[in-house]
């Protein structure tokens, strides 16, 4: 780095990464910020099946070990130019919990009574655990239905939004990133990043559905806040599993004919449409859950993950729940060449986690 490269801004110091690091498959993403706008440099994508004994798009189980050494492969193929990141943290490997607590008006009272009150609702000792919180402001707890909001400052109370991460599940994702030559200044919960990344509706709720390869995970935001988040066990893998049986072919050619079918026409032997009523009626159970918890209804859905890229998902989606459906499009939120536009917005969905923390990442810069 010359004194004139930083005298005319050609500095690399203001790139950022995000880095998720998904059961299937491991995704960065690399911003810069240019006069306000965030410029994507370069992004990337890597299946974790083959590190293991599996297939693209199937989940694995590896060791941190493995992981680090497919970071690094990926960070070299995606010639990524700076160790500076933030780091996903699985929405599985996480306790939210939306409680009622006192309400203190001093944030460093507030503060003890939340961790007092904490290990009520957090099943392990306090010292195993990263706690954070976030406290609803009493304008948007006058908002939420009638049962769910206690009348918050009035009765002297607030909700607030627990968040508890194990140790162990940081310590592993720390050893990770350093293994792999990164530097990260906060590791975050992939229902955040996401919110951040494809949630611009400021006060409807919305249900964001992240199709992953394992699991499928439903959150509804509202005014930008958690308000309930649920996560079942289908996930796109599924889907190929399904195929591979019901066409008796391998689930590297299953996989192919997922992503090039997906619920069109034909529909890949009609799997597809089996695996997703499944997924589609937990979908409708937590929307019902909701509303009729908070009585108002969900305005629209938007799907992520690499399940979201499923051809005619949006069309299929629209006949079952006659709302409001979008394929999150990430990529949307920075600044791009626009021959690339077409496949961002193809694969965006799956990048929606890494999108948002590289934006978060920016915030910092
Ligand atoms: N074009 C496509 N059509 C259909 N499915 C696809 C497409 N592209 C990717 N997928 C599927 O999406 C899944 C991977 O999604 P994603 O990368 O979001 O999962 P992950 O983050 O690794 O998993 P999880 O979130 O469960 O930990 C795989 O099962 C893959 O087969
Ligand atoms: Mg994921």
């Amino acid at each position: 780095m010359s004194f004139l490269d930083t005298l005319f801004g050609k500095k690399k110091e203001g790139s950022v990464l995000g880095v998720d690091i998904g059961s299937s498959s491991l995704k960065v993403v690399q911003l810069r910020k240019e006069k306000g706008q965030a410029i994507l440099e370069t992004y990337g994508e890597l299946s974790l099946g083959p590190y293991g004994d599996g297939e693209i798009g199937q989940a694995t189980n590896l060791p941190a070990e493995q992981i680090t050494a497919s970071l690094k492969d990926l960070l070299r193929e995606a010639k990524a130019t700076t160790t500076s990141c933030g780091v996903s943290i699985p929405f599985a490997r996480a306790l939210l919990t939306l409680v009622s607590l006192p309400y203190r008006a001093d944030p460093k009272e507030q503060k003890t009574v939340i961790e007092l009150e904490a290990r009520k609702y957090i099943p392990v000792p306090m010292s195993e655990v990263q706690l954070d919180w976030f406290i609803v402001p009493p304008a948007e707890q006058a908002q939420f239905g009638a049962e769910s909001a206690p009348n918050a400052a009035r009765e002297g109370k607030a909700d607030v939004l627990l968040v508890a991460v194990h140790n162990d599940v940081l310590t592993t994702l720390q050893s990770v990133v350093s293994g792999a030559g990164l530097a990260a200044t906060f590791y975050e919960i992939e229902i955040f990043s996401t919110i951040r990344a494809v949630v611009d509706e400021p006060i409807k709720p919305v249900m964001v559905i992240d199709i992953g390869a394992a699991s499928t995970k439903m959150y509804v935001i509202e005014r930008g806040i958690v308000a309930l988040s649920h996560s079942i066990s289908t996930g796109s893998q599924d889907i190929t599993r399904a195929i591979a049986i019901s066409g008796n072919v391998s689930i590297a050619a299953a996989e192919e004919l997922k992503k090039k079918e997906g619920l069109g026409d034909g529909g890949a032997l009609g799997s597809p449409e089996l695996v997703f009523s499944r997924i589609f009626s937990e979908v409708r159970r937590v929307l019902m859950q909701y509303e009729t918890a908070h009585k108002k209804s969900i305005t629209s859905i938007i799907f992520t993950g690499g399940g979201g890229i499923t051809k005619e998902l949006g069309a299929y989606a629209k006949r079952i729940f006659s709302i409001d459906v979008h394929v999150a499009d990430p990529f949307k939120k920075t600044e791009a060449p626009a021959f690339m536009r077409p496949v961002l917005e193809e694969i965006g969905p799956e990048f929606a986690v890494a999108v948002g923390l590289a934006l978060r990442k920016l915030d910092e810069v």
